[in-house]
């Protein structure tokens, strides 16, 4: 693969925020009630010349990474993979207990991406999509593949 992998710079905010904008709808992500604006997160874009083809936000707390957002432009060609391992390997260093994330219940292919990955399901939050859509009206009834958008699901992978 010719496409490198680089950490984000405070430079990179603007397109950042775009890129979520394009692909999550919004320039702040949120996961059980907290919103994550870009400015606060830590990253890795792929690029291939001067286009993103992959991204990976998270944010570092309490001996806690939690993966805000992952996106493959191209996939399967190892960049969802590339990613999420350079996240671990961050985590580690930083002495994080655990890495984790929330995904949505309509997501079997992220479900299975993650689980093949070595995470483990830790928690359902039913009904979580529910709440937030009533914050966030836009949030659509019906997820991937036609299937009702309505819980949150948090994988783990203990570092
Ligand atoms: C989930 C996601 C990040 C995976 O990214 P990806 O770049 O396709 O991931 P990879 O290429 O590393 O792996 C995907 C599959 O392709 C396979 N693959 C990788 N390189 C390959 C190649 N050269 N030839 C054939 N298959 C290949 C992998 O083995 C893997 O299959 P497996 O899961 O059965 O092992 C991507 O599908 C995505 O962006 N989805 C939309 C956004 C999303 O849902 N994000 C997660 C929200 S929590």
């Amino acid at each position: 693969m010719t496409s490198k992998l680089r950490h984000l710079t405070p430079a990179d905010l603007p397109r950042l925020r775009q890129f979520w904008i394009e692909h999550w709808g919004g320039e702040e992500m949120s996961t059980r009630g907290n919103m994550f604006r870009p400015e606060q997160l830590d990253g890795f874009v792929v690029e291939d010349q001067n286009d993103w083809v992959g991204l990976i936000t998270f944010f570092i707390k309490d001996n806690e990474c939690e993966v805000t957002s992952l996106d493959s432009l191209r996939e399967r060609r190892g960049i969802g993979t590339r990613l999420i391992d350079k996240a671990i390997e961050v985590a580690r260093a930083r002495k994080c207990d655990r890495l984790f994330l929330i995904t949505t219940n309509d997501n079997l292919h992220a479900l299975g991406f993650y689980q093949k990955r070595g995470f483990e399901i830790v928690a359902i939050y039913r009904g979580a999509v529910n709440e937030s859509r009533k914050r966030k009206p836009g949030i659509p009834l019906v997820g991937m593949d036609g299937i009702p958008l309505r819980d949150e699901i948090e994988l783990e992978i203990r570092l």
